[in-house]
Formats: C-alpha cells, sequence, structure tokens
C-alpha cells in the first residue's frame, strides 16, 4: 500500500506568532493515523516548527532549497542547512519557483539530485499551463518535465521521491481539476513512471493533486484510484479546513 498524503504549501504566508497559532491549533485537531501530515513553512519558521510539531506525527517540509552544498550563492539554503535542523524534506518544482524565479526543468534535476543524496525526501511539483491544456498538449508537457528532472534517476532513489501534480491553472484560482481531470492525469503519471522503471515501482509511489483543494471538493478528487493525497495551497493557513481535508479520504 502507498502512502497516503495530505502537505500543506505555506508559501510566504505566517509569521513566528501565526506559525505558533496555526501550529498548536493543528496539532491538537484528530487525524488519521494512516495519512501522513506534512507542513511546509517559510525557511525562518522551520526550526520553530518542529519544536512546535514534536511528538504530534506531522512532519515539516521545507518549500525549496539550493542545489549547492556551500558557497557564493547569496540567499540560498544547502540541504546541509536543512538536515541540520531535522527538516527531511523538501518541495521541489512548484509551479512559481518555475515561473517567478525562473527554475527550469535541467535546474530541478540538479536540486532533486543534491536533496536525494543528501537523504532527503522530495515532493517534485510539475504541472501544465492552461493553454498547453486548452491545445491539449498537457499529457505531452507532463511527460516532458518527468522525463527532463527525473527519469535519469535510479530506480532506488524514488523511495525518496512523491510526486505532485499541479496543473497551473489550479493553483490559488478556484478552480480545481475534475476529480475524472485529476484521475485521468494521475494514472498517465503512474504509467509513464511504469514504463520507464517497473510496474512495482509506479505501484508504490504517492502521486499527489494541487490546485484548489478545499474541504468541500477534496473527498471527491481523493476518491481517484491514482489520487494518493493533495499538496494544498491556501486552505493549509486555516487549522480547520487543512484538518478537514486531511479527514476527506
Ligand atoms: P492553492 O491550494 O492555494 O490553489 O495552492 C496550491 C499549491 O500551489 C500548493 O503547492
Amino acid at each position: 500500500m502507498r502512502d497516503k498524503i495530505v502537505a500543506g504549501n505555506w508559501k510566504m504566508n505566517n509569521d513566528q506568532s501565526q506559525t505558533e497559532a496555526l501550529l498548536k491549533k493543528l496539532k491538537h485537531l484528530d487525524k488519521p493515523k494512516e495519512v501522513r501530515v506534512m507542513v511546509a513553512p517559510a525557511f525562518t519558521q522551520l526550526y520553530q516548527s518542529t519544536e512546535l510539531l514534536q511528538g504530534s506525527g506531522i512532519s515539516v517540509v521545507a518549500q525549496n532549497m539550493n542545489a549547492a552544498d556551500s558557497g557564493a550563492y547569496t540567499g540560498e539554503i544547502s540541504s546541509g542547512m536543512l538536515k541540520g535542523i531535522g527538516i527531511n524534506a523538501v518541495i521541489l518544482g512548484h509551479s512559481e519557483r518555475r515561473s517567478l524565479f525562473h527554475e527550469t526543468d535541467e535546474i530541478l534535476a540538479e536540486k532533486v539530485k543534491a536533496a536525494l543524496a543528501a537523504g532527503m525526501e522530495v515532493i517534485f511539483c510539475f504541472g501544465e499551463e492552461l493553454e498547453e491544456r486548452k491545445s491539449q498538449a498537457h499529457f505531452e508537457v507532463v511527460a516532458q518535465q518527468l522525463k527532463t528532472a527525473l527519469f535519469d534517476l535510479p530506480a532506488s532513489a524514488w523511495k525518496q521521491i512523491i510526486l505532485a501534480y499541479e496543473p497551473v491553472w489550479a493553483i490559488g484560482t478556484g478552480e480545481t481539476a475534475s476529480p475524472e481531470q485529476a484521475q485521468e492525469m494521475h494514472a498517465h503519471i503512474r504509467k509513464l513512471v511504469s514504463e520507464n522503471y517497473d510496474a512495482t515501482l509506479a505501484d508504490a509511489l504517492s502521486i499527489l493533486y494541487g490546485g484548489s483543494v478545499k474541504p468541500n471538493n477534496a473527498k471527491e478528487i481523493f476518491t481517484g484510484k491514482d489520487v494518493d493525497g493533495g499538496l494544498i495551497g491556501g486552505a493549509s493557513l486555516n487549522a480547520e479546513d487543512f484538518m478537514a481535508i486531511v479527514n476527506a479520504f
């Protein structure tokens, strides 16, 4: 059985006191044992978050990292710095990193390798833009993203990979992929992984959906047999909404 996962990507939200308030609430809300819950606060709140969540079963994830171990990269954070404060997972390839900070799949391939070498888990995000879906290019776009960023990894590395399909047109727009669209794409992704590796590896891989997941649509989206959970933006900033999504399986 592959992991069911709900992860909250806080983006550039929540200062110290907001983080404390949100995590204290999250810690005390009920969650099903079989769901892995993760939160990704800003870099400045990571250490505080690991302390606040001790014993809660909720893990703390970084939103980005640099591929280099150290050096003249002003403003950047390395895997060693994250590991040093107990962070063992990182989100890479988010569409905002791609579009606003010009991260290509070639750059992301390097980041993924660095994170894996450091023993970290990677939540790898990808997905098509609206124009690409309108022109029916979405299956091919996603195939190319995975090929460039991930498909030269050894099979053994995939134990540390979680995929997050996030169609760009659904992020922060209130417009979500329909449960059928999500399932159709997730099945396509699992088939691609199976073709490049094998069915056993593809079967064990968790593939999350992200893009305007809310308490009122999570259950339907999670019914897809290849949809193993969600990467949640806006709704993860509210403890009750986030936990309602965690409990939507
Ligand atoms: P929203 O849930 O706000 O659409 O954001 C999704 C997302 O970008 C998660 O990484």
